[in-house]
């Protein structure tokens, strides 16, 4: 199986009004390219006024386009042509005469005509940009009632200091979350009205109150997985250990140290879960008696002694309404047949197997899925990229 790059294969006409927030979308155009997709921008008259075509024709390796007469397209009909094999017309930043031209249907510039002259398999997607006081404005609240109606995708404005001075609602969302929306747009909606729940990261098992037991796992793999269930329409809980990750958008996060935090807030949250998958690396084993004082410097050696952690995943898929499990094995050797022993030990209908040289820690991995029909390796990608192969996977099993 081999995983692609999110928006490979899409066509995204970006459009920019004359706003402030227009050299922001240089860089939404660059996130939108980094990600696969054939970017075209369009420009308005006043966009120019904040940044130069220049710019944006760099960055996507294409002619920018803004003038409906221009002469480079070959039949003169660049306000038909721009759209006709494109999924989807962003406007980045969208002012409020940009927002009224395009609720009144106007057709006076290249940007206006394209949207109206685009066909039904083309959304339109607009990230409003202006001053609080114009995007609270009724004129304003009507016009986007009306794209609302049309079936438009509104996403913001956020809220934040402006570049007026003045705060309050107005300003563009940033690129990196607008990508998000145009990724989540994009995924087939295959986990709707599925509830998931992720654990992730390293566990940190205390010796004292300034050392911790713990590994390098850094929660990326988890992570992409939350982010590609949220996308794929389900409501998703991640339960993490001790990271430096931000967020993903859409995600409920609750965090813990130990083992035993992890299994107690796994257990917690596991009513109405479909699908459990455990990413984690739990620290199978902590410090029988932690010291409640710092240990200080005495012998030349000292032991430690170890008990066993809780096996989180072991106990949910032995429960009698235990939801899809999914198990991880990380190994250093014999990945085939360490991840079969751990899928029948723990009666999981999927594993997923990976070489700790391949995923701890790392950005990409590579995987080879375990389950009833045998081993299906997926070429090595990017966690994200291979995030979503998992998922499409669960998703083929649960409805099998
Ligand atoms: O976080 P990254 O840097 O992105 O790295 C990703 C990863 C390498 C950590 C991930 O891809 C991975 O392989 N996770 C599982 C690591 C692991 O602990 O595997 P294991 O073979 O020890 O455990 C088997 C399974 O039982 C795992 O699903 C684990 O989450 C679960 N387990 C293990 C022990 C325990 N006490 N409780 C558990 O639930």
């Amino acid at each position: 199986m081999k995983p692609v790059s999110e928006l490979s294969g899409r066509t995204v006409v970006l459009g920019v009004s004359g706003g402030v927030a227009a050299y922001k979308s240089a860089e939404l155009a660059r996130l939108l390219v980094k990600a696969g997709a054939d970017v075209r921008v369009v420009m308005t008259e006043s966009a120019q006024h904040f940044v130069g075509p220049a710019t944006f024709q760099a960055i996507t390796g294409q002619a920018v386009w803004s003038d409906p007469w221009d002469a480079r397209m070959p039949n003169g009909m660049a306000h038909i042509d721009l759209t006709r094999d494109a999924q989807l017309i962003l406007i980045a930043p969208a002012t409020a005469d940009c927002i009224a031209r395009l609720a009144q249907g106007r057709a006076d510039d290249l940007l206006s005509t394209l949207c109206l002259a685009r066909d039904e398999g083309c959304a339109l997607m607009v990230a409003p940009a202006m001053n609080r006081q114009m995007w609270e404005h009724p004129a304003t609240r009507r016009n986007v009632a009306t794209l609302v109606d049309d079936g438009t995708y509104m996403e913001g404005p956020a809220a934040g200091e402006q570049a007026c001075g003045e705060v309050g609602a107005g300003r563009m969302v940033e690129p990196a979350d607008l990508l998000e929306a145009v990724l989540s747009h994009f995924t087939p909606k295959s986990l709707a009205g599925r509830q998931v729940l992720i654990t992730a990261g390293p566990t940190s098992e205390a010796i004292d109150p300034v050392r911790v037991i713990t590994n390098l796992s850094s929660g990326r793999m988890g992570y992409a997985l939350a982010q590609a269930a949220v996308r794929a329409g389900a409501r998703v809980t991640l339960v993490s250990g001790p990271t430096a990750l931000a967020l993903p958008r859409g995600v409920r996060r609750i965090d813990v140290a130990s083992a035993r935090d992890m299994r107690d807030a796994v257990m917690n949250n596991l009513s109405g879960t479909d699908v459990f998958v455990s990413v984690a690396a739990v620290a199978d084993y902590r410090p029988a008696s932690p010291s409640g004082r710092k240990i200080k410097k005495s012998a030349d050696s000292m032991s430690l002694e170890l008990v066993r952690n809780p096996d989180i995943l072991a106990e949910v898929a032995a429960r009698a309404d235990a939801p899809f499990c999914v198990g991880f094995a990380a190994e250093s050797h014999e990945l085939d047949s360490y991840a079969q022993d751990k899928r029948r030990s723990k009666r999981l209908p999927l594993v997923v197997g990976n070489l700790v040289s391949d995923g701890l820690g790392s950005e990409d991995n590579l995987v080879v899925l375990y389950d009833d029909e045998g081993r299906h390796p997926l070429e090595r990608a990017s966690k994200a990229a291979v995030a979503r192969a998992i998922l499409e996977h669960i998703s083929r099993l649960l409805k099998g």
